[in-house]
């Protein structure tokens, strides 16, 4: 099971002031209007991705449109449990024209499935690759009646333009269910059908984040989680305002990607928030460690352990010279260990704030539980700040002024 230390000479509290925020955080898990923490249960989620993925999966190419939520969670997954399955992936989440120019080069969009991701249905990046995939397959002869064997939706299950066309066109569509917002949406279809595509379990994404939710709703097993929160909101209120996140592991690299999209736009509004800041070790150690180390003390530092490699390398070598002779009767696994193990003790003589989180290994399960503990942590650290962690009211404001910039310049 995941667990976690926290590590700083700044002391936890007593929950009694974080008394009525952990009551509204409980409310909100087991509330109507928020659906993330039952999506582990929901068997009907996974069964009918399981259809749409049995229906297709002669694909060779899977075209991932989508942006924020509907990207980062799936390209998440795909680098962290890796792609077992012989399917290329290609994610359109950008419209710069190059990038698209490149992505499309690599693909034989006659043999590929386009996975259509948004909640809303609206949002104008998508809605331009889709065009522009609408587009290559015109060029290829595929006309409207034929859009059916190579699309898939994935949206609310009743409004937005992408369900208006659904019927139309006959595709295959999943469901983001209407309470659960995009950047909560990792282990509904948004993840789990290119999960399925790259050969990774779902279902073990989904019993990992079950086995931890007692840990992270349970009045008395959950005391500790609801210690940590009150221990990050007390240090925000001293101003410690910006969050690292830092797993040692390359194939967490976006899980960082993914985290501070979770943490930045639940938490940041009406003036308050962490800001979050991507590293991944070792290889960071040797980049911003030296601001996390001695720059100013406004951080707090997720150090993510992963305890248990599944491939190690023995560094066994007969050079001379001092560093390869000590390094010789270790393997690269241990140096890892070696190099977080020096880091931490390094912060802690640097009075540094950390939480040391432990992943006894790197699988579906465990990535599972790291997710819902992510997303439970945000949504009690909002309630600690009395913040909405579901909305997004700055993203929307900027979305509103580039469809008026659209709007007054159209021809
Ligand atoms: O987390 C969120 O709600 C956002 O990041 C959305 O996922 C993002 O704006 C894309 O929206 P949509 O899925 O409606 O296209």
């Amino acid at each position: 099971m995941l667990n976690w230390n926290i590590r700083s000479s700044h002391k936890t509290l007593s929950l009694e002031n974080s008394s009525e925020a952990i009551k509204h955080y409980l409310d909100t898990l087991t509330s109507d209007d928020v659906g993330f923490f039952r999506l582990p249960e929901n068997k009907d989620l996974i069964a009918d991705t399981v259809k749409v993925y049995e229906a297709l999966k002669h694909k060779k190419y899977f075209i991932h449109i989508g942006i924020g939520g509907s990207a980062l969670g799936p390209d998440m997954l795909l680098k962290a449990m890796g792609i077992q399955s012989g399917v290329e992936f290609i994610f359109l989440n950008n419209i710069d024209p190059d990038d698209m120019q490149r992505n499309l080069d690599r693909v034989n969009i006659k043999e590929a499935l386009i996975y259509v991701v948004s909640k809303s249905g609206t949002t104008a990046e998508t809605v331009a690759a889709m065009s522009i995939v609408i587009n290559e397959l015109t060029k290829c002869g595929v006309t409207p009646s034929e859009y059916k064997n190579y699309f898939v939706f994935c949206t609310d299950p009743e409004k937005g333009d992408l369900r208006k066309l659904t019927k139309e066109w006959g595709v295959h569509t999943l469901s983001v269910p209407s309470n659960v917002g995009g950047r909560f949406s990792v282990l509904t279809p948004v993840g789990l059908l290119p999960a399925l595509f790259a050969g990774i379990n779902a279902q073990d994404l989904l019993s990992g984040a079950q086995e931890i939710k007692k840990h992270l709703a349970d009045p008395k097993i959950g005391e500790e989680f609801f210690k940590l929160a009150a221990w990050i909101k007390d240090l925000h209120d001293q101003g410690v305002h910006q969050t690292v996140v830092m797993p040692y592991s390359s194939l967490l690299k976006e899980f960082s990607a993914w985290f501070v999209q979770l943490w930045a736009e639940s938490l940041g509004k009406d003036g308050k928030g962490l800001t979050p800041i991507p590293s991944y070790g070792a290889t960071d150690q040797h980049s911003q460690m030296q601001l996390f180390m001695e720059g100013p003390k406004d951080k707090v530092m997720f150090l993510i352990e992963v305890e248990k490699f599944k491939k190690d390398y023995p560094l066994t070598n007969s050079l001379s010279g001092e560093s390869f002779k000590l390094l010789s009767t270790f393997s690269l696994s241990q140096l890892m260990k070696a190099e977080f193990e020096g880091t931490l003790e390094a912060l802690k003589e640097n009075d540094r704030h950390v939480i040391h989180l432990k992943l006894p290994c790197l699988d579906e399960s465990h990535l599972g539980q790291l997710i819902l503990f992510s997303e439970c942590l945000t949504v009690l650290v909002g309630r600690m700040l009395k913040v909405d962690p579901f909305n997004q009211p700055g993203v929307e404001a900027g979305k509103k002024y580039a469809y008026a910039w659209l709007k007054t310049h159209q021809k």
